[in-house]
């Protein structure tokens, strides 16, 4: 595969059941290489999991500087994207006949709304998702009007671009694909997953430099242990981030613990 081709990175492939298919339109699809290239994503893609074919906004161009951007009409700072090598790109993708035509085509901005755990488990359930990442200034208003049907945030900072927020909507989708994750690495009891933060984690030795893991995790007491569990998950919550509290799904259980949590 030689992403700096553009285009269709890899040749039509048999499709599975559940793979998902990213089609990823930036002006610098080697950024890409290293971050899919590891670890679980580059497993997901060999075990034909996941998709992701890159493709080049430059080879859209029909100018001889092969020119993507312009200046804001009305002046301004920066440079807009052009709306044609974006129409373009995405017409050809989306034009592909294996592509589901309800896959939404995302754009990456700091405009967007802000990417969350939900989001990423309602797109971990499609079968291709289009992802527009911005450049410059941002892309011209009639882009996002007429090709884009969502846009994301992935924090309240400035990136030079949309890639790395494209990588990071991938990443955390693509591990929400059944299959993906084997079981021992389960995202169940994820931070955000449950809607609470995860607690604090041990592993041997069970006493470094004076420093003991919690005796109950070596206990073997299954119950007393989902307990510790359940109690430390609430109590990194509170202390950390009490908002997610509020929308937490909680037993009277863990309200009795939050109650006992906080008169500590
Ligand atoms: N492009 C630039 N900054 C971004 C951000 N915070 N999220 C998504 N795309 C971006």
């Amino acid at each position: 595969m030689d992403i700096r081709q553009g285009r269709v990175s890899n040749p039509p492939s048999f499709r599975s059941a559940t793979m998902m298919r990213f089609h990823v339109l930036t002006l610098f699809p080697e950024m890409f290489d290293s971050p899919l290239s590891v670890s679980i994503i580059a497993r997901a893609q060999k075990q034909g999991l996941v998709e992701v074919n890159l493709h080049n906004i430059r080879d859209f161009t029909h100018n001889r500087h092969n020119t993507v951007d312009d200046y804001p009409f009305g002046g301004g700072p920066g440079m807009v994207m052009k709306p044609e090598p974006l129409f373009e790109s995405v017409e050809h993708v989306r034009g592909s006949a294996s592509l589901d035509e309800s896959a939404p085509t995302v754009l990456m901005t700091p405009q967007g709304r802000r990417f969350d755990q939900r989001i990423a488990e309602d797109y971990s359930e499609l079968s291709d998702i289009v992802i527009i990442c911005g450049r410059y200034e941002g892309v011209d208003e009639r882009v996002r009007q007429n090709l884009v049907t969502d846009e994301l945030s992935i924090g309240d900072y400035v990136l030079g671009g949309g890639e790395l927020a494209a990588m990071v909507v991938i990443d955390a989708v693509a591990r929400l694909i059944p299959g993906v994750v084997g079981s021992a690495e389960s995202p169940a009891n994820d931070s955000y997953t449950t809607g609470l933060l995860q607690h604090p984690l041990y592993t041997r030795p069970s006493e470094y430099r004076g420093m003991e893991a919690p005796d109950v995790l070596l206990s073997g007491h299954h119950a007393e242990i989902a307990k510790w569990h359940r109690r430390e998950t609430l109590r990194r919550t509170l202390e950390r981030r009490p908002d997610l509290l509020e929308s937490a799904d909680l037993s009277n259980e863990d309200r009795r613990m939050l109650d006992e949590l906080r008169a500590e």
